[in-house]
């Protein structure tokens, strides 16, 4: 390896060479070369603000300009000279940019640190990945409210504890996750807000003495502001943690439904069937169909958890302000959105293809004496206080299983035996679909509140969609 390949941008009060291992160590190059399309805009950006303040001559501002946008269709086709010296992106092509018009490039550096131009590159790239997974969380909302149209009809056993407690309809409980995502867009999109925030200008920590223009470099590059301080700019990555936080709890609630998915696509419950696309078979058992997407989603779960607790930690202990534990940044946060963008779409494609088993799940919604809570309510609509009216029907239920009935096996007879006000009208409300379409409690799951639900999804996502498009 020649001595110039090794020569480092900042090794002017340096004598001695960098240890090779030292080199390996502190590089970051592998993780953030997914970076060199911001850093390049960035920079583009920063040296257009440069020219206009007479800090670069118009010149070499252009030639400047024109080279980054050599070096990026370079990289972007894979034939950028990378060399062992590099130590990050920012590095790199600062490097290129010099050996490609000499010194002058060398003045892209003015007025700034890899301190600000680090997190400048994070916050554009973040900026865009929450775009792309604010699609994606849209796209399988759409696909929840699809499948809950096409099953409006079909009733699930709802569980409580994992025990049977009422009937549902399915699609209400699909419309469940379009509402828990609805929350995950709207926190990932309030924390947009704070990652579209500027710090470039703030050189290593306190500022510069050059007269930059960072409202204008923050204009050319699309964010709504710039930060207010320049030792809280080069230190911060609480934009980091928020995200992985949310990327959390997004995926919690995938995880979630995956974990209702392994279950039900048991023989055991039964109560449907993944595509064979989205299923894997066992190396022995040449039986098996198993759920390994689901478990998958389940599993990275955990992953993006690691990452929170990975940033979270790694903020705790810095002094202010630029640390170079901050490189850490990066694999949490570029490992979470790829975990997140490839869970995201295999399961729309997974819960667009699902088959259920409607008549399975309407018998077992029928078992379990899943509509007691309703002869309850039956008698509350007689004058029978609510907690009288549940010690009834517990005793009811009592006697149906010591005589393995259920409850419209019981003749009104019987019915009278525990409560002398019972009538015919009993039997009405004892079958699971008039159990289920009597909730009509607004968000219940009565089938016209289903549809509502299902009409306010569909306005919603057509206002968003608007929305989406006018951010960007
Ligand atoms: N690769 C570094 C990072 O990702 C860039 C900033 C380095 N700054 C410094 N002063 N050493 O954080």
């Amino acid at each position: 390896m020649s001595g110039k390949t090794r020569r480092k941008l900042w090794s002017g009060r340096f004598s001695g060479e960098t240890d090779r291992l030292v080199e390996l160590f502190t590089a970051s190059l592998p993780f953030d070369a997914r970076l060199f399309d911001c850093d390049i805009e960035g920079s583009i950006a920063h040296c257009r603000m440069l020219g206009r303040q007479g800090l670069v001559p118009p010149d070499d501002a252009a030639r400047i300009i024109e080279a980054l946008g050599e070096i990026r269709e370079e990289i972007r086709a894979g034939t950028f000279r990378f060399v062992p010296s590099d130590e990050d992106i920012h590095m790199a092509i600062e490097r290129g940019l010099i050996e490609r018009i000499g010194p002058a490039g060398g003045k892209i550096h003015t007025g700034r640190s890899r301190n600000d131009q680090v997190s400048t590159d994070m916050r554009l790239y973040l900026r865009e990945r929450i775009g792309d997974i604010l699609d994606l969380v849209a796209g399988l909302q759409r696909t929840f409210v699809a499948v809950a149209k096409r099953e409006i009809d079909t009733i699930l056993p709802g569980y409580t504890h994992l025990q049977k407690a009422q009937p549902v309809l399915l699609a209400h409980y699909l419309l469940a996750f379009r509402e828990m995502l609805e929350r995950d867009a709207q926190r990932l999109g309030e924390c947009l807000e704070r990652v579209n925030v500027m710090p470039l200008g703030s050189a290593a920590l306190a500022g510069t003495s050059l007269p930059l223009d960072r409202k204008y470099t923050a204009k050319l590059l699309g964010f709504r502001a710039v930060t207010a301080n320049s030792m809280d700019a080069v230190s911060d990555r609480d934009f980091v943690a928020e995200f992985v936080f949310d990327a959390s709890l997004l995926m919690m609630h995938l995880s979630r439904f995956c974990e209702d998915l392994i279950l039900w696509s048991s023989g055991e419950f039964g109560f449907v069937e993944i595509a064979d696309a989205y299923t894997t078979g066992s190396s022995i058992m040449p039986q098996k169909k198993n759920p390994d997407v689901a478990e998958l989603i389940r599993g990275k779960t955990g992953r993006v958890y690691g990452n929170l607790v990975r940033i979270l930690t790694v903020l705790k202990g810095l002094p202010m302000t630029y640390n170079r534990d901050l490189q850490e940044d990066k694999e949490p946060l570029f490992d979470t959105v790829d975990t997140v963008k490839a869970s995201l779409m295999v399961l729309i494609g997974m819960v667009g293809n699902l088959s259920f088993n409607r008549q399975r799940m309407a018998e077992e919604a029928a078992k379990g004496f899943s509509t007691a809570t309703d002869v309850a309510e039956y008698l509350v609509t007689k004058g029978v206080p609510f907690r009288e009216a549940h010690g009834i029907v517990g005793r009811l239920v009592a006697y149906c299983i010591s005589r393995k009935k259920d409850l419209a096996d019981i003749s009104l007879r019987e019915f009278r035996k525990f409560y002398t006000g019972f009538d015919d009208g009993v039997y009405a409300v004892i079958p699971v679909t008039k159990a289920v379409n009597a909730r009509g409690t607004l968000g219940g799951t009565a089938k016209k509140e289903v549809l509502r639900q299902i009409e306010r999804a569909e306005k919603s996502a057509r206002v968003a969609g608007r929305g989406e498009k006018g951010k960007r």
